[in-house]
This record gives C-alpha cells, structure tokens and sequence, in this order.
C-alpha cells in the first residue's frame, strides 16, 4: 500500500526557493513519498505560469496532464497551492467561443471561485469560472476613468461584470449608465460589483443580447429626453461605449 502523505516536511532548501522551484521540489519529494518515480517528462508537465488573485492562483493551460499525477489524489493541489502561497486552486483552459466569453476555469481546490481585484479605487468581483477577466483593459479603463463625463448618460454594450461601467461612474462623473449584458453570471457580478462601489442607483442592468435592447434602450432615452431638451433648451449628449472598439457619440437635438 502507498504512503499517505499527510503533512510535509518541506527542507531548508525547498522553503527558501522562488515558487517554481519550490513547486518543483515540494511535488518531486510527494511522488517519491508515495513511492513514485520522478522522470524528466514531468518537469515540462509542471505549471509554467500561473495568475494569483488574492488567495486563489489559477495555473496555466496543459499542465498536469500525466496520469501519474492522479495517484496524488487531492493531496497533489493541497501541495501546489502551499507551493505557490495560495489556498485555492484553479486551472485554465481555452476561453470558450461561445458569444459568453466563457473562461473554462475549473476549480480544483476551495469552495468558491468568487475573486476580488482592487483597481483604481474600485472593486471588482466575480466567479472566475463564469466570468471572463480581462488583465489587458487596464489603459481602457483608466482612459474611461479620466474622461469628464459629468451629466452624461451612458449605455455600455458588452458591460461584462462592469469593467468600463465602473470607472464611467465611480470617476467619470457620468449621471447614468445603461448596462446591456447577456451572460447571467456575468450580470450577477455585476449587480454586486455596483452595490460594492455604492453606484446602484446610478445603473439599469438590461439582460438579454445586445442586438434586441439596444435599439429600444435608444429610443426610449431619445424620446424621453427629447421632451426635457425642448424645454430646457439645452442640447444633450448621449455616450454608447461597445466593448473596446470605441465610442460612439451623438447630439439628440
Ligand atoms: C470581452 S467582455 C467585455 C467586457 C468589457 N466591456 C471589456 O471590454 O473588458 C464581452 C462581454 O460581452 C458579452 N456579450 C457578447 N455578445 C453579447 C450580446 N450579443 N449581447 C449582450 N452581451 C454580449 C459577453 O457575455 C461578455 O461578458
């Protein structure tokens, strides 16, 4: 019968490397407890990237793919997780092309995939497995974050978990934001994200696809506007932001 490895006795040397080589180390002296072979085929199986949020690092795509690893049972993700300093673990896949952005992230240790990210003074959360996070909007979001947008409503097609909608409110200074999003988690998160940063009173979430809300959340401001601009003989400014291609902006008078 195999050894149960319960709690491991890290050397000197294994707890003062850098992770990789912690990670190395602590998983070649687990197989050997379990009274397993190390080969050289194993290093190009070990994770060689991996993104932290907070205490949840999700490893990069086509590791762990031997079967060996199996024989670990769930002591293998206990071990990479205190390798890497993280409590729970996860894995990624291909972003499915499935029109959610879906991330195909598969949780392998902890209870829950709900992660928050701190940026610019806002907070975002979300379920990583359901949620796309985008590390590469950050200038977009920061460039939203300084535009002067007081007074302005707003409609954010592909709103996600609110990366744009968020700093449009929260630093912008935008008066509403019409949020148009398909995907249920992602509107989940969304919903929490404005009540985190204290601006649901400034958003109307529209579920559903873009192409059917759209053209009737237009009308409506137009039509609903017109009036208040007749009368106040001012014109008014409307900002349609979709995803990262850029704005459209347009005078309804
Ligand atoms: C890449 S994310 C964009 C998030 C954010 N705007 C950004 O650029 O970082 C795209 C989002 O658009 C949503 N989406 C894609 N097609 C849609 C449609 N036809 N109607 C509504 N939402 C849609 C997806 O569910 C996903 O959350």
């Amino acid at each position: 019968m195999l050894p149960v490895f319960q709690n491991p006795v890290h050397s000197k040397r294994c707890r003062v490397k850098p992770p990789a080589q912690k990670l190395h180390c602590d998983l070649y002296h687990l197989l050997v407890s379990y009274g397993l072979t190390w080969t050289q085929g194993l290093e190009s199986d070990l994770p060689h990237s991996w993104q932290h949020h907070g205490d949840l690092v999700v490893l990069g795509k086509e590791c762990f793919s031997n079967l060996i690893w199996r024989q670990l049972g769930d002591e293998l993700w206990s071990c990479v997780a205190r390798a890497l300093g993280a409590r729970r673990l996860a894995i990624q896949g291909h972003v499915l092309n499935d029109g959610l952005r879906s991330p195909n992230v598969t949780l392998l240790l902890g209870d829950s995939a709900w992660v928050e990210h701190k940026d610019n003074g806002i907070r975002y959360s979300f379920d990583l497995t359901k949620c796309m996070f985008s590390a590469g909007n950050i200038v977009e979001k920061q460039r939203i974050a300084s535009l002067a947008c007081s007074g302005e409503i707003v409609v954010d097609l592909y709103a996600g978990i609110g990366y744009f909608t968020l700093p449009f409110l929260v630093h912008a200074g935008a008066a509403f934001v019409h949020a148009c999003e398909w995907n249920p988690h992602a509107v989940t998160a969304l919903r929490r994200n404005l009540e985190l940063n204290k601006v649901a009173q400034k958003c109307q979430i529209h579920e559903g696809d873009n192409r059917q809300v759209t053209r009737s959340i237009l009308t409506l401001l137009i039509h609903k506007k017109w009036n208040s601009v007749v009368s106040n003989n001012q014109s008014k400014h409307y900002t349609v932001v979709s995803g990262l291609s850029g704005f459209i902006s347009f005078m309804a008078c």
